[in-house]
């Protein structure tokens, strides 16, 4: 089988799409300086992959660790919360700057033939739709929350473009949506919003409190899943343009609260500051071309299930 690395590897995402091309018999090479990622990720895979260790910022790594590889799924960039992206967008444009640099000019000297791309739903702008499709990519700013993280994105598909037009490369590029799952690394203050919520809950806090009314809604999916569609739009050499991986259907915040109290079998208090901001009311993936491209796609893990494996992340994580 051929031979593939997955940039990011041993992050929430990238483990699984190592679990599942090693399932499929591939050679796969991970390549991760852990900042984030984890060898716990791999433990499914352990002695079935090869790993290679260090900071994709450096070019000689990078031309390294990709040595040898047929198809690259580019999953490695800085990928921290809200809290940490909108506090940091310099620093989050220059660290995934680096990175597409120094991978792209690696990925050529390597001749590989496949190279999908993490560009991210953070490239569309605070007031497209509430069901955005695939924007355009430079209509007005991306996400301001996520201001250098969503240039960094956005830069990343460009020069990827530009890369596939001059190479003949065969370019897939993603755009995740809000994606969750219990191989998070925990990252304190700067950690995505569903670790946090399950925390704030399991904690024990009463009342929890939710920010603004608690109507807005996201749309959410589990990171096995996600892998799963990045898989097979490379499998099939899907090369048009741009697909979003996520779900039209959304859940308030209301409604993922309650979910998460479920599944701790907790029933705090819940209570609403409305002086504290709630970002867009909706926001939700348009996954029409999902399905016209993978009609056969079905996310394996519902909501209910996955605050469910959420639960565990928090036990496993914290000790309780
Ligand atoms: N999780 C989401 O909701 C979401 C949404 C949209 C896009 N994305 C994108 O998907 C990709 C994977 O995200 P994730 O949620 O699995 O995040 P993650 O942080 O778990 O995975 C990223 C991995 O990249 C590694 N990494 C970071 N900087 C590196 C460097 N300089 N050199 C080598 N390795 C490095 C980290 O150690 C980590 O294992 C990222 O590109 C992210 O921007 C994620």
């Amino acid at each position: 089988m051929t031979s593939i690395a997955v940039t990011g590897g041993a992050g929430l995402i990238g483990s699984y799409l190592v679990d599942q091309l090693v399932s499929a018999g591939h050679n796969v090479v991970v390549v991760d300086d852990f900042s984030k990622g984890r060898l716990e990720n791999l433990s499914q895979v352990a002695g079935k992959c090869e790993v290679r260790e260090g900071n994709l910022e450096d070019k000689g790594f990078a031309t390294e660790a990709l040595a040898g590889a047929e198809t690259v799924y580019h999953l490695a960039s800085r990928a921290y919360g809200v809290g940490y992206s909108a506090a940091h967008h310099l620093d989050m444009l220059e660290h995934n700057e680096r990175i597409t640099n120094n991978v792209l000019q690696a990925v050529r000297h390597a001749g590989v033939k496949n190279l999908m791309v993490t560009s991210s739903s953070c490239v569309h702008r605070d007031d497209a739709s509430d069901t955005v499709p695939e924007l355009p990519l430079f209509d007005g700013e991306p996400e301001m929350v996520n201001w250098g993280y969503g240039w960094a994105k956005r830069f990343l598909e460009q020069k990827a473009v530009i890369y596939a037009a001059e190479t003949g490369i065969n370019l897939t590029i993603v755009r995740p949506f809000n994606i969750y799952g219990e191989r998070y690394n925990w990252m304190g203050e700067y950690s995505q919003a569903i670790p946090m919520l399950v925390k704030r809950v399991l904690d024990g806090n009463d009342p929890v409190v939710i920010w603004g009314s608690g109507n807005q809604s996201r749309n959410y999916l589990h990171a096995r899943d996600c892998a799963t569609v990045m898989r097979r739009l490379v499998e099939i050499g899907y090369t048009t343009g741009p697909v979003n991986i996520g779900l039209r259907e959304t859940v308030t915040m209301n409604q993922l609260v309650a979910l998460i109290c479920k599944a701790g079998g907790l029933s705090p208090k819940i209570e609403h500051d409305l002086t504290k901001p709630e970002g867009r009311f909706v926001k939700s993936s348009d996954e029409t071309l999902l399905r016209t491209v993978l009609p056969e796609f079905q996310p394996s893990v519902s909501l209910e299930d996955g605050m469910k494996l959420m639960v565990g992340w928090y036990r496993a994580t914290f000790g309780e």
